[in-house]
C-alpha cells in the first residue's frame, strides 16, 4: 500500500508524523512510502536519512497526495492540500474532530476515511496509541521546565554559608497525564509540590510522586466511567475556592492543567486569587487553548498581573518537536498496525473494533 505524509503547516506545527525509526518500521511491514523534499530538516533529519531507508523523496506533494492511499499527519492539512484527497483515501492524524467537525464531514461526504486520534478509547490495547498521553506528557514536563525558566529565584532548598534559600513551592492544577508528569518533574528539581484534581483517584497517584494533595472537603468523586472529569458543581468550585485562596499564599509557581473533554477549560485561579500570590509568582497555563483555567490567561502572551506572569502557549510541543514526534510516530505506527490487514496488505476497517470505531469520523 501507498502510504505518505506531507508538510504540516509550519508556522503553528513543528512536529512531524513520520520520523526515520518509523518509516523503517513501515518499509518492513511493506508500505510504499513516500515524503515531500525537506520534510523533517527543521528536526535535523536530512532527505538522505529517509532517502537510504528506501524513502520516495518527492517535491510535488499534489503528486503524493494523488498517489496515496493513507496520508498520515499531525493536524487537519490546509484547505488547498485537503481538496486533493479523494474518495477512498485515508486520512489519519490528531484532526481535532470537535473544532473540525464541518470539515470532517465535507470529507465523509466525499467518501474519505478519516482517523481521529484524539478519539481513542483510553483502554489498555489503546495504550500504546494514545496521542493525548504521549503528548500531554511531555507538555507536563515543558511546562514545568519554561515555568521554572521564568521564575526569577531558585527552585531547590540551598543552605549555604551566605544563608538559606528556600524550596519554591508548586502547585499543581489538574493531576492527570501532564499533571502527574508536571509533580514528577518538580519534585525532580527541588520543589514542594501541592496538587489537586476532581478526580479521587488522583489523590493516591500525586502521593506516590511525593506529592501533597489538597482535597476539597466532602467532594464527591467527579470522575466519568472514561477516566476523565465531569463538570463540578456550583458548591464544589466553591469549596475549591476557598481551599485555594488559602494555599495560594505559600505558593510561587502554579501549573496548570485542568481540563473537561469538549468543554472550555474550567476558571479555577479567579480575579479575586490574585491578590494572595506573591509578586514575582509564576503561573503556566496548559489549558491556555481551551480557554484557560486563569481569569487572564492568552494565548502565546504572557500576562502580567500584579506582578504574576501568566504563561501560555498555543503549541508548547512546539518546543520539543524531536521527542514529541518520536513518540507521535510511534503511537500513530502501533494504530496503523491494528488497522493493517498484513495477510492481504489492505486496510480492514473492522467496526467491531472499538480503537477502529470510536476514531473513525463518520
Ligand atoms: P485531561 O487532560 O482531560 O484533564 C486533566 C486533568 O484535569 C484531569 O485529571 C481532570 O480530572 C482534571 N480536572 C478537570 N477539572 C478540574 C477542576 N475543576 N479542578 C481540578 N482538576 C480538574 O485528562 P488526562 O490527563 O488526559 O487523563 C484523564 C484520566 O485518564 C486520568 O485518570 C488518566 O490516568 C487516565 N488515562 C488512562 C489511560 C488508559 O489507557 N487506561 C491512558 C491515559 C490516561
Amino acid at each position: 500500500m501507498n502510504l505518505a505524509s506531507i508538510l504540516e503547516n509550519q508556522n503553528i506545527e513543528k512536529r512531524i508524523a513520520i520520523t526515520p525509526e518509523i518509516a523503517k518500521k513501515y518499509i518492513s511491514l511493506d508500505f510504499n512510502l513516500s515524503l515531500p523534499k525537506n520534510y523533517g530538516a527543521h528536526l535535523g533529519i536530512s532527505d538522505d536519512e529517509y532517502k537510504n531507508l528506501g524513502v520516495n523523496l518527492l517535491n510535488n506533494e499534489e503528486e503524493i497526495i494523488k498517489n496515496s492511499e493513507i496520508i498520515i499527519q499531525l493536524g487537519l492539512p490546509e484547505e488547498k492540500k485537503l481538496s486533493l484527497i479523494k474518495e477512498n483515501q485515508t486520512l489519519i492524524g490528531s484532526l481535532s474532530a470537535f473544532v473540525n467537525k464541518e470539515k470532517l464531514k465535507n470529507l465523509t461526504i466525499k467518501k474519505i476515511n478519516c482517523f481521529s486520534l484524539e478519539l481513542l478509547p483510553r483502554i489498555t490495547r489503546a495504550q500504546s496509541m494514545d496521542i493525548l498521553s504521549s503528548q500531554a506528557n511531555l507538555a507536563g514536563y515543558k511546562a514545568v521546565v519554561e515555568a521554572f525558566q521564568a521564575y526569577e529565584r531558585a527552585i531547590p532548598m540551598m543552605m549555604t554559608a551566605a544563608g538559606t534559600i528556600p524550596a519554591a513551592k508548586v502547585l499543581v492544577v489538574g493531576a492527570g497525564v501532564a499533571g502527574l508528569q508536571a509533580i514528577a518533574t518538580a519534585k525532580r528539581m527541588g520543589a514542594v509540590v501541592f496538587a489537586t484534581d476532581v478526580r479521587m483517584a488522583s489523590k493516591e497517584q500525586v502521593e506516590s510522586l511525593g506529592g501533597k494533595f489538597l482535597m476539597v472537603e466532602g467532594a464527591e468523586n467527579l470522575e466519568t466511567e472514561g477516566g476523565y472529569a465531569r463538570e463540578a458543581s456550583d458548591e464544589f468550585k466553591k469549596k475549591q475556592e476557598q481551599l485555594l485562596s488559602e494555599t495560594l499564599k505559600k505558593i510561587d509557581i502554579i501549573i496548570c492543567t485542568a481540563l473537561i473533554p469538549g468543554k472550555e477549560a474550567p476558571k479555577i485561579i479567579k480575579e479575586d486569587m490574585f491578590k494572595n500570590l506573591q509578586p514575582g509568582s509564576i503561573i503556566y497555563d496548559l489549558a491556555a487553548v481551551q480557554g484557560g483555567n486563569t481569569a487572564f490567561t492568552e494565548v502565546d502572551k504572557i500576562v502580567e498581573k500584579d506582578g504574576v506572569k501568566i504563561l501560555g502557549e498555543a503549541n508548547i510541543l512546539n518546543k520539543l518537536p524531536v521527542s514529541a514526534s518520536n513518540l507521535y510516530a510511534k503511537n500513530v505506527f502501533n494504530f496503523i498496525s491494528n488497522l493493517y490487514d498484513k495477510e492481504n496488505k489492505k486496510l480492514n476497517i473492522n467496526l467491531e473494533d472499538e480503537i477502529i470505531e470510536k476514531t473513525l469520523i463518520k
